[in-house]
């Protein structure tokens, strides 16, 4: 029918036709009146592992230093993450927490024995930066802290002691040797991980090993006073499905509050990982589609804790995610140091679009990681600090957390180069406390300006305002000689009209529009 009716059309007429087609393309209803589940603000979580400059050089400097700092913390990053107002901070790794032993970073630092970081160049650590260390910059950073224990290498009793350390109010002797360390109050930590990829660095352990481990080591991390601990297993490998199951399985449910799942975006291959900076259009959708590749695991591993966990109470715990790519030519292979193009900008914002998208599920998330490590949201030089493309990104995605998450319908062009073809927009829609609606949206066509529509459902609008993150091409970067190639900027481009928002949202960008 389509066919005969094109034969007889005349060539402007099937122009118009493919054009308002072409405008039609681009549509988004929002259903501002629909939902309950609200996106847990600790999605928006990070983690900060003893991992090249990520921790010594990149958060501690220590009191001596000549770098300006504040009990020894480096004050430019402390103020940068302060104003991120992260929810929760994961330390002390990583594959670095199964060989860490609490009790060598605790107190006079002159007295505090080395050791040597095998995982991460093979560096001496002081432990100048220990327990006191990391919860007093939880407190100025205003983060819940989120400490991983040690399996693979320690003991019970090891982690057992740490807890009443740290959380103790009575007279024991862990809690009297906290207050002579300084320290009177318990700090009442509630996020817990018993180990760290437990299949792999965290001891090589088969999942039924691990679920045996966890159960022992589960049962003497203790609640102290009214304080509950949230206790995360150590979670799969990807989309090692078989774990999660042989762990939902195998543990008492009322033991575990958290699994967790590492999800890592790798260009290439782990063998053959590609530049953080150099790469074409092909490789850049190349890097997307692999991100947009973490919502099969969601969905596939929340399917097996369905089964166990149908209330969804156990939360799914992705506590280590983003993007690795080789490290920055020149720099030592075990500290991971990579650069931050506006490619990674992409990666965060379809990312934390999916963990919203599924926040009935995923309860935290913990972007790898915070400082000169990964995809970082800082990179430091000796005396200077650089925000980086998704530093803006989770900037811009504030009003996301606590927010309830709506539904929408997206309809979208597509991008193609090579091989690969992806969907140009990216969306996730919420809804603040005070009734704002929340629309975050990534464009990650390299020069196309797209027109949106925008249906707003179930609300009146009467004021839209903006922000986005854009830059001149998809591989653009900030340098230390160049701070604001990538930057967060107020956005102007729509108009609202009763119900109906159009936005060109611009080629290369990714937005948040706010609608009240
Ligand atoms: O984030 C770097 C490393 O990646 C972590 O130490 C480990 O858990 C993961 O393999």
């Amino acid at each position: 029918m389509k066919t005969i009716v094109f034969k007889g059309i005349t060539a402007l007429a099937a122009f118009l036709i493919s054009f308002i087609s072409t405008a039609q393309t681009n549509r988004l209803i929002v259903n501002a009146d629909q939902g309950s589940v609200i996106i847990n603000k600790h999605i928006y979580g990070h983690f900060a592992e003893h991992l090249g400059r990520n921790i010594y050089g990149g958060i501690w400097v220590g009191p001596d230093s000549k770098i300006p700092n504040e009990e020894g913390y480096r004050l430019d990053v402390m103020k940068a993450i302060q104003k991120l107002e992260i929810p929760n901070l994961r330390w002390p790794g990583g594959c670095f927490a199964d060989e860490y032993h609490w009790t060598d970073g605790i107190g006079n630092p002159k007295d505090r024995p080395t050791m040597i970081n095998t995982h991460w160049g093979g560096v001496v650590e002081d432990n100048s930066f220990g327990t006191h260390e990391f919860m007093n910059f939880a407190k100025k950073i205003g983060a819940e802290p989120y400490i991983t224990g040690n399996v693979g290498s320690g003991s019970v009793d090891e982690m057992s002691k740490w807890i009443e350390y740290i959380n103790f109010d009575g007279v024991s002797p862990m809690s009297n040797l906290r207050k002579r360390n300084g320290q009177d109050e318990p700090w009442n930590i509630k996020y817990w991980g018993v180990g760290n990829e437990n299949w792999g660095c965290g001891g090589n352990m088969t999942a039924e090993y691990y679920a045996n481990e966890y159960r022992r080591y589960a049962t003497y991390a203790r609640d102290y006073g009214a304080n509950k601990l949230y206790k995360i297993a150590g979670g799969a490998n990807s989309n090692d499905y078989n774990w999660t199951e042989v762990l939902m399985k195998n543990i008492p449910l009322n033991m575990m509050d958290g699994l967790s799942v590492h999800y890592y975006t790798m260009t290439g291959s782990w063998t053959d990982k590609k530049s953080a900076t150099v790469f074409d259009r092909e490789t850049y959708l190349e890097t997307l589609r692999k991100a947009a590749g973490i919502e099969e695991l969601i969905e596939r591993h929340g399917a097996i804790m369905d089964q166990y966990d149908p209330e969804k109470r156990i939360g799914m715990i992705v506590d280590e995610w983003g993007t690795w790519y080789q490290v920055e030519p020149g720099t030592n292979p075990g500290f991971l140091y990579q650069q931050n193009t506006m490619r990674d900008a992409h990666v965060a914002a379809i990312s934390l679009n999916i963990f919203n998208k599924h926040a009935d599920r995923v309860h935290m998330a913990n972007l790898a990681q915070t400082v000169n490590v990964l995809q970082a949201i800082i990179l430091t030089n000796d005396t200077d600090m650089i925000l980086t493309p998704t530093y803006h990104v989770f900037d811009l995605y504030k009003p996301h957390k606590d927010a309830t998450l709506l539904s929408h319908h997206l309809v979208t062009e597509e991008v193609s180069y090579g091989k690969e073809k992806l969907e140009a927009l990216n969306v996730s829609t919420s809804k603040s406390p005070d009734g704002t609606v929340n629309i975050s949206i990534a464009n990650i066509h390299p020069d196309k300006k797209i027109d949106l529509d925008v249906v707003l459902r179930g609300i009146s609008a009467k004021s839209v305002t903006a922000e986005y993150v854009t830059a001149p091409s998809i591989d653009s970067y900030n340098t230390f000689e160049k701070k604001e190639v990538v930057k967060k900027a107020a956005f102007k481009d729509f108009k609202l009209d009763k119900d109906n928002l159009k936005i060109a949202v611009p080629a290369n960008s990714v937005l948040m529009v706010r609608v009240k």
